[in-house]
């Protein structure tokens, strides 16, 4: 072939090239040494001068040419490679994030929650106390002494008596059973540690886990209670009645609420009323609202409240005919199932993320009144 011939078939070849390796290829097919333009500049040792002077120039611009070609081709399939890459690599930022486990608040902590919430426009501060109590606070204290038959009720977790230790059983008849320890079997033993470290007046609610030895759909040996307090002077009924009122128709985000006062009986009361709300049958549930005496609806026991006992005052330390007051306890993981459906409580332990994910709460569901304390985001 001669110079124009391997120039015209180069310039196609380069320029139909589609990878790095093919222009590698033409490069030794034409510059390398068994190349054809090489080839070319051999001939000309075998030519004239004048042959020389006329081929010459036009082999050598051809090797420039076909170099340069090569370079210019190398180069934009080097360019084309690294486009198509970034287009294959970009990141839409606009796409949404993908699906990511997340956490949930316990219904038990929501109710919590919406508790303060609630009690702490009415003025309550927030108390706690220990979950290993002494049987004195628990029991002694709240007017349920020794022998007390109230106190089967309870279905208590003793500790059992440190035998071995010495000087513990000494310390222990000296004391009598008011220093044996158990896990509180309720919160009211919250009341006698406030009175006793605060003194009057108080206004408090006592939130917390408690402990009794019983379990079926409705009862975990573990579970939740609130406690509310309330030492002035002057405290009645009416208060009590109001408080829980107005309690029970912000948790329950219904005006239609209503109470009916009962007579009761505990220890620490005197008196005592438990207090239960009027519901509605409406599609085989019951939905709270309304007075239970309507035709159709009925009455469910929520709370025990009362006034606290004078003699329980007077073992926390206050004097019974200057400082009166009411006290309530209600269960938290039942204002729970009232408020938000559930029927089983052992599945409040039972930690099946599928359960928590159905009934838990965003970390964002702050219960605020202004926007309803049980609003969901
Ligand atoms: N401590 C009681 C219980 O666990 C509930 C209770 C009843 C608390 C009456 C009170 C109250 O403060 O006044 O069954």
């Amino acid at each position: 072939m001669d110079t124009a011939a391997i120039g015209s078939e180069a310039r196609s070849s380069i320029g139909a090239a589609q990878s790095l390796d093919e222009i590698e290829k033409l490069r030794v097919a034409y510059l390398g040494k068994q190349g054809s333009i090489s080839a070319l500049l051999k001939t000309l040792g075998g030519m004239t001068p004048d042959e020389r002077k006329e081929e010459g120039p036009k082999i050598h611009a051809l090797r420039e040419e076909v170099t340069a070609a090569l370079g210019a081709r190398k180069a934009e399939l080097e360019q084309a490679e690294l486009e198509q890459r970034l287009a294959a690599e970009t990141l839409d930022l606009s796409l949404p994030a993908p699906e990511t486990p997340k956490g949930s608040i316990h219904p038990v902590s929501q109710v919590m929650d919406e508790l303060a919430e609630i009690f702490a426009d009415m003025g309550f501060a927030v108390a706690t106390g220990p979950e290993i109590e002494d049987d004195w606070h628990n029991f002694a204290a709240l007017n349920m002494p020794e022998s007390h038959p109230a106190r089967a009720m309870h279905d208590t977790f003793y500790f059992p008596q440190a035998a071995g230790e010495t000087g513990a059983n000494e310390a222990l008849d000296r004391a009598g059973s008011s220093a044996r320890m158990l896990l509180r079997t309720h919160t009211s033993p919250v009341q006698v540690r406030t009175m006793k470290a605060q003194g009057a007046p108080i206004r408090i609610i006592a939130p917390g886990r408690v402990y009794r030895s019983d379990s079926d759909a409705t009862h975990t040996p573990m579970f939740h209670q609130v406690e509310g307090l309330v030492i002035d002077k002057g405290i009645h009924l009416g208060h009590l009645k109001w408080t829980l009122e107005t309690f029970l128709k912000a948790f329950f985000e219904r005006e239609d609420i209503v109470l009916r006062l009962r007579p009761s009986y505990f220890p620490f009361t005197e008196p005592s009323v438990e207090a239960d709300v009027g519901f509605a049958i409406e599609n085989g549930r019951r939905v709270l609202g309304g007075s239970g005496d309507e035709p159709g609806h009925g009455w469910m026991e929520l709370l025990g409240s009362g006034m606290v006992n004078r003699r329980v005052i007077e073992m926390s330390g206050l004097d019974p005919d200057e400082w009166q007051g009411f006290a309530f306890g209600v269960g938290v993981d039942r204002l729970a199932m009232l408020k938000y459906g559930m029927d089983d409580l052992r599945a409040f332990f039972d930690g099946d993320v599928r359960w928590l994910r159905h009934y838990g709460f965003s970390p964002f569901d702050q219960p605020t009144l202004s926007a309803g304390v049980g609003a969901r985001a």
